[in-house]
């Protein structure tokens, strides 16, 4: 049953406040192509996020540091030629908003003069303070993400769930706050107790996107290769998988190689 309670012909970052005023919970995939930036758009997604998990997804590396402001500006401009009604949202990549607040509004003017994206996320929270009030200010909306941020794995160690003890807690709820007094419109709560992410949705009013974050936020986020189970490898608790892409493209694919081999493929039908 569809739960929409008013539709919008683009989605704005008006339209994810009203949203969560409505209580109507907010769609959000990853696509860093235009091909599949196409299909998620056209299947009514709310928010599509051109996320530096390319680096992991697409290039194969370990972690998200590697990925560059230029390659993260050719998966975006990908992403926005095939949108027609999905916000599109891009991540700032490791290195490109850390240092100061000036190289961050540059990194972020690139990718919106470049790609054509709305809006761009960072990862953090009162460290980064500076950068977000600088982007805001030339206004470009950010959206932050806390809890898990993938950028910082190396000062984590792992990839557990965050904010577990009371003092992390504690900081991510003010973080939250700080960011939606800075004048962020969402924030993304990545691998957090379900409770405090809870809490941090009800205590704030921008909208409030989990992944790993439990049900009681604004919306949901997941990684479009792994909720379509075309990536094998991971398997958190928090992963649903919609399809078995990896083991149906694998049949398509073996079928294939057989055909070529066999003459099956192409028949006097496929050929000129
Ligand atoms: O890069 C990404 O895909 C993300 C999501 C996990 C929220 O930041």
């Amino acid at each position: 049953m569809s739960d929409i309670k008013k539709e919008y012909k683009r989605v704005t970052v008006k339209s994810l406040i009203e949203m969560k005023s409505l209580g109507e919970k907010i769609s959000m995939l990853t696509a860093y192509d235009y091909t599949m930036a196409k299909i998620v758009d056209g299947a009514g997604v709310d928010v599509i996020l051109v996320g530096d998990s390319a680096s992991n997804v697409m290039a194969g590396h370990e972690t998200t540091l590697p990925i560059t402001l230029d390659q993260m500006i050719y998966h975006a401009s990908s992403v926005v030629r095939a949108i027609e009604r999905a916000l599109v949202v891009v991540d700032l990549p490791f290195g490109t908003y850390q240092s100061d607040s000036k190289e961050a509004l540059r990194s972020a003017i690139r990718i919106m003069k470049e790609s054509g994206g709305h809006a761009v996320k960072l990862e953090g929270g009162k460290e980064i303070k500076g950068s977000i009030k600088k982007i805001l200010n030339a206004g470009i909306p950010v959206m932050g993400h806390l809890g898990l941020t993938p950028q910082s794995i190396y000062k984590f160690g792992t990839y557990t769930v965050r904010a577990k003890e009371e003092e992390e807690a504690l900081q991510l709820i003010e973080d939250a706050k700080l960011l939606e007094r800075l004048g962020c419109f969402a924030i993304v709560l990545e691998k957090i107790p379900a409770s405090l992410a809870q809490k941090v949705a009800e205590s704030i009013s921008i909208p409030v996107l989990g992944i790993g974050a439990g049900g009681g936020v604004d919306g949901q986020v997941l990684v479009l290769h792994d909720m379509l189970g075309m990536t094998q490898e991971f398997h958190p608790r928090f992963l649903r998988r919609y399809m078995s892409l990896h083991e149906e493209m694998t049949t398509a694919i073996s079928e294939y190689v057989s055909d070529v081999k066999t003459s099956e493929f192409p028949n006097e039908n496929e050929q000129y």
